[in-house]
């Protein structure tokens, strides 16, 4: 009975499926339509992946559009959520978006994009939050300027196990990170932590593993693909450890943007994912994605062109 029972959970699927990832191809939606979400965000919520990112078929006046997929291959278009010249006046024209965020908060039961909020020259140096109270829209602009008037560029989120959430991002013309916890309802920064003093790191990625916080990072190079560097501490606004070569010298060809969390019934996987930019062109750059592993302060990046991938039992080969 006991192998009948096992027999047939299997047969359910128990043991899940493999999905296969390659890299360095262009992505297709479920509509055939080339998928465009660069700087990608993503919001892991009951049983699906939703992904933000950069659309930037324009390449200088990218809108923000959202997908979601059960298996991080097959991608399912949802909406422009954010567009030029139409969620606000000034996008696409003195205005532009870049690296869009998404957030769940479960107190307010509303949705919360948090993006580099960009203009000539980067100078504007701001930040933009808009809120929804549904994932796919519509969001109108909460605020937009500099997070307590500190001057914000590359950024990132991040949320904490208990549900509080942190807005970290390249400060004072790319001389440090910023890490800005948010206000309860996600919409506001509360205060800001000055981390990595002038050591210019940009593209943060931050993943908490048995209890150690790790961060991947860029060097401020543009478009070009440098060194990713990662750091560790046991608390997000102090103690993180000199800052360590990950992969090699250009990170494969990324520029870091997630870390995603695979939690399977025999393991958890983590995932890198990256830009790899100009690939020819700004429109054409990839996603890529490949294992991480996070343990006792190490962290080794397993670049993989293709690899598969189980989301049932976390198990990946
Ligand atoms: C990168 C940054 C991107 C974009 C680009 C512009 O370093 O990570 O988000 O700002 O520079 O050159």
């Amino acid at each position: 009975m006991a192998l009948l029972l096992s027999t047939t959970l299997q047969a359910a699927g128990a043991d899940g499926t493999w999905t296969h990832i390659t890299n360095g191809k262009v992505w297709t939606d479920t509509n055939g339509k080339v998928v465009q979400a660069h700087s990608s965000g993503y919001l892991y919520k009951d049983g699906l992946w939703y992904m933000v990112g950069e659309d930037r078929t324009d390449p200088w006046r990218p809108d923000v559009n959202l997908y979601s997929s059960p298996d991080l291959t097959h991608w399912t278009f949802l909406a422009k959520i954010i567009e030029n010249g139409v969620t606000v006046k000034e996008l696409g024209r003195g205005r532009f978006i870049e690296r869009a965020k998404l957030l769940y908060c479960a107190e307010t039961g509303q949705y919360v994009v948090w993006c580099h909020w960009e203009g000539q020259g980067y100078r504007a140096s701001e930040a933009a939050v808009f809120v929804s109270d549904h994932i796919d829209g519509p969001y109108t602009l909460h605020k937009a300027g500099r997070p307590l008037d500190i001057k914000s560029r590359d950024c990132n989120v991040f949320v904490d196990d208990e549900g509080t959430a942190y807005f970290i991002s390249t400060i004072e013309e790319n001389q440090h990170l910023g890490m800005f916890k948010l206000s309860k309802d996600y919409t506001e920064p509360l205060s800001c932590q000055l981390l990595f003093a002038h050591q210019q790191r940009e593209a943060p990625a931050i993943v908490h593993v048995d209890g150690i916080y790790y961060m991947l990072s860029s060097a401020c190079t543009g478009w070009d693909p440098n060194q990713c560097k990662m750091s560790h501490s046991t608390s997000l606004t102090e103690g993180w450890s000199p800052l360590e070569n990950v992969g090699d010298s250009i990170c494969f060809d990324t520029q870091a943007t997630a870390i995603l969390t695979i939690r399977g019934t025999k393991q958890t996987t983590y995932l890198y994912v990256g830009d790899r930019w100009m690939d020819p062109g700004l429109p054409e750059s990839k996603t890529i994605i490949f294992p991480v592993t996070f343990k006792d302060g190490q962290c080794e990046l397993i670049y993989k062109e293709e690899f598969d991938i189980n989301f049932t039992t976390g198990e990946w080969r």
